[in-house]
């Protein structure tokens, strides 16, 4: 029988098991008379569309000759197959799905003219060495960058509140959460970081509309509370220390994070923009008083809980607009009969401090009640709180 020759090309930089069983199938389709002749990119040829590979040209070479299916490994020094198709003059030219059709006319054309078939393999998308370099580029970590030591003292007010975190009724309040991830306009091949993740709720909420979620925190206890699976990751960092590489990310979320950031705020943003994509977006959502007369009240309040930085709609303008993002928009969430009996119960305070912030509240001054709407019913306080929800593009 008449041996067939089949040709494929591969740049196999960073070789993994879908080259073996791309090559594997190539093999098989041609029969067992078949002669697999490898084309194996040289650096110039992979240059005409792609980055420089990573691993040599030789040690590319030799990755693909050791394969059990391959019997024979040729240079291919265009980034087209064309010329080692002429040269060879193969039955089978095993090309791509990748490649569009119109790309594939020439190959067709040329092929046609000497009598060979193209055969067009399935690409596959999951094990692209692409992808692999896409994920050591976000798991990469900059030498020179400064890093921050979080105060231990920061680190035990979270260790006292994660145990609790996950019942405080506005964490997972619905629609809370749906006007948060609604305002980001995900789409199923979005890499998203969540800073300040801690428990992992809006990460959590974000990954089926996504390809994939890191969510990073400085607090092991708030992660350990979390629920990680499928296509969410998480890391233990302060988003103040420069770690991921740049435009590593389609979208940065950050909900109820940047208050509790009182020391260096401005780098932590400025990190949020570097690691986003060009045309890349922020969302962001933080409390801020009901009417900026009651700012010091607020402040007040707080620092009876923790120690915070309190904002006003400007203030975070600024901080974003700083940092380089542009097109802010804002929504207003107000989160209605906002309980403050089940936020000081679950908040992880002295139970002394926690009476103590609740009568705030209930000898508050007319204007303080009037603008929160402040309801007294069966022993708890309501109170209805502004949110707001800005969404930033770099
Ligand atoms: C109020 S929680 C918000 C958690 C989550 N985003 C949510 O909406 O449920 C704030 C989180 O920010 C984290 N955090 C505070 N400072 C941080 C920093 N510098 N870097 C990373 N995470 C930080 C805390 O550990 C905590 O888990």
């Amino acid at each position: 029988m008449k041996e067939t020759i089949v040709y494929a090309y591969v740049v196999a930089d960073l070789l993994h098991a879908g080259h073996v069983l791309a090559l594997e199938n190539a093999k098989k389709l041609a029969g067992p008379d078949s002669k697999l002749i490898v084309g194996v990119l040289t650096d110039e040829a992979t240059m005409e569309k792609k980055p420089r590979p990573i691993i040599s040209f030789s040690e590319r070479m030799e990755l693909i000759k050791a394969l059990r299916c391959v019997d024979c490994v040729v240079a291919q020094d265009t980034y087209s197959p064309l010329k080692n198709v002429l040269k060879i003059k193969p039955n089978v030219l095993m090309e791509s799905d990748s490649h569009s059709e119109e790309d594939l006319r020439e190959t067709r054309k040329v092929a046609d003219s000497i009598g060979c078939k193209v055969q067009i393999m399935p690409y596959f998308p999951e094990q692209s060495s692409t992808n692999i370099k896409e994920r050591v580029v976000r798991f990469w970590k900059p030498k020179n960058g400064e890093i921050v030591q979080p105060r231990s003292s920061s680190l035990d007010f979270w260790k006292k509140r994660a145990e609790k975190y996950n019942k405080l009724a506005w964490v997972n309040e619905s629609s809370y959460l749906e006007a948060f991830v609604s305002s980001a306009d995900f789409n199923k091949s979005d890499i998203v970081l969540d800073v300040g993740t801690g428990t992992g709720v809006i990460a959590h909420a974000i990954a089926p509309l996504v390809r994939e979620v890191v969510g990073l925190d400085i607090s092991q206890d708030m992660l350990e509370n979390s629920n990680w699976e499928g296509n969410k990751y998480f890391i233990r960092k302060d988003i103040r220390e420069p770690f991921f590489g740049e435009k590593s990310f389609d979208k940065v979320t950050a909900r109820m994070v940047f208050h509790h950031i009182t020391e260096k705020t401005q780098e932590a943003m400025n990190e949020c923009y570097r690691v986003l994509k060009s045309g890349g977006k922020i969302i962001l959502s933080e409390g801020i008083p009901p009417i900026p007369e009651l700012k010091e009240d607020y402040s007040r309040i707080f620092k009876l809980k923790e120690d915070r930085l309190t904002f006003l709609e400007k203030d975070l303008v600024d901080l974003m607009e700083f940092a380089g993002f542009k097109k802010i928009k804002i929504k207003v969430y107000i989160m209605k009969d906002f309980s403050i009996k089940n936020w000081l119960e679950n908040s992880g305070l002295p139970e002394e401090a926690q009476r103590e912030i609740f009568d705030m509240h209930i000898n508050g001054s007319d204007l303080f009640k009037r603008a929160y709407n402040m309801k007294i019913v069966g022993g708890d306080c309501l109170i209805d709180v502004k949110n707001l929800i800005l969404i930033g593009e770099k």
